[in-house]
This record gives structure tokens, C-alpha cells and sequence, in this order.
């Protein structure tokens, strides 16, 4: 199993909770989040902006995230759809981490690993 945690623009939620659906992802956890990446938050990468009196050189953006724990084969053909559906060659289309997990279980079940999931 595998985490797959997505950090993407907000407006892109709909398409990847498709493609998880469409891949028969088991269920996913949403969060809104607050982050930057390589420019920091700026178009300008030595921009500093003033916010409420402080420079910064950090402009962190609000972003979505989106973890899904999946079975080890699902996970090169969600990345790749991912990839094709919300990419937009612009800077700030998110990125995409992947963790281990070394077990699951559900509930009410008692059920563990790849059929907890
Ligand atoms: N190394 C990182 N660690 C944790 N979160 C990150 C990291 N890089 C990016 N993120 C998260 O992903 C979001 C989107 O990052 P972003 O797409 O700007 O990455 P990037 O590396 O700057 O790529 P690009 O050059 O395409 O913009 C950030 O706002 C942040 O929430
Ligand atoms: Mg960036």
C-alpha cells in the first residue's frame, strides 16, 4: 500500500477525486492547506512583499490536499492521469509525495492491509 498525498490548485479538486473514483481508490482525505513551493509564493523569485507590516519572503498560497491510501499497482497509473488531466505548464500546479504504509484496518471490521483499504 501506498500513501499518495496531492498538493494541488484548489480548482483542480473535482478532476483528481474523478480520477481516484475512476482508479476504484478506497477513500480519500481532503484538506485545505497553505504552502509555496520553489518561487516561494512568487511569480518574481526575489519579490518581497509586505504583509500586515512584515516582509516576507515567503507567500504562502492556499492549496488543496488530497491523500488517498491505494494498492501498490494503482499508484503509476493514477500519478500519469494526474499528470495528463491538471497539469497547465505553469508554475504552482502542485506536487505529488508518496509514503509506505506499512498497514490498515477498518473498524468495523477488524479487516487489515490491502483489504482494509
Ligand atoms: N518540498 C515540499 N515540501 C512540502 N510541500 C511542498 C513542497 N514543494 C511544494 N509543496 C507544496 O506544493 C504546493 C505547490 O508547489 P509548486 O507546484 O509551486 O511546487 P514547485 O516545486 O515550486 O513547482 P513549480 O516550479 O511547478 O511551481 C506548495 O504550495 C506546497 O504546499
Ligand atoms: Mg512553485
Amino acid at each position: 500500500m501506498k500513501d499518495i498525498v496531492f498538493i494541488i490548485r484548489a480548482e483542480k479538486l473535482e478532476i483528481v477525486k474523478s480520477i481516484l473514483d475512476e482508479h476504484g481508490c478506497g477513500g480519500m482525505t481532503v484538506m485545505t492547506a497553505m504552502g509555496c513551493g520553489t518561487q516561494r509564493g512568487f511569480t518574481d523569485e526575489d519579490a518581497v512583499q509586505e504583509i500586515k507590516g512584515y516582509k516576507t519572503k515567503i507567500n504562502l498560497l492556499p492549496k488543496i490536499r488530497i491523500e488517498a491510501v491505494v494498492e501498490d499497482e494503482l499508484v503509476e497509473s493514477i500519478l500519469l492521469d494526474v499528470r495528463e488531466r491538471i497539469a497547465t505548464g505553469k508554475v504552482g500546479d502542485g506536487k505529488v509525495f508518496i509514503f509506505p504504509v506499512e498497514d490498515a484496518m477498518r473498524i468495523r471490521t477488524g479487516e487489515r492491509g490491502d483489504s482494509a483499504i
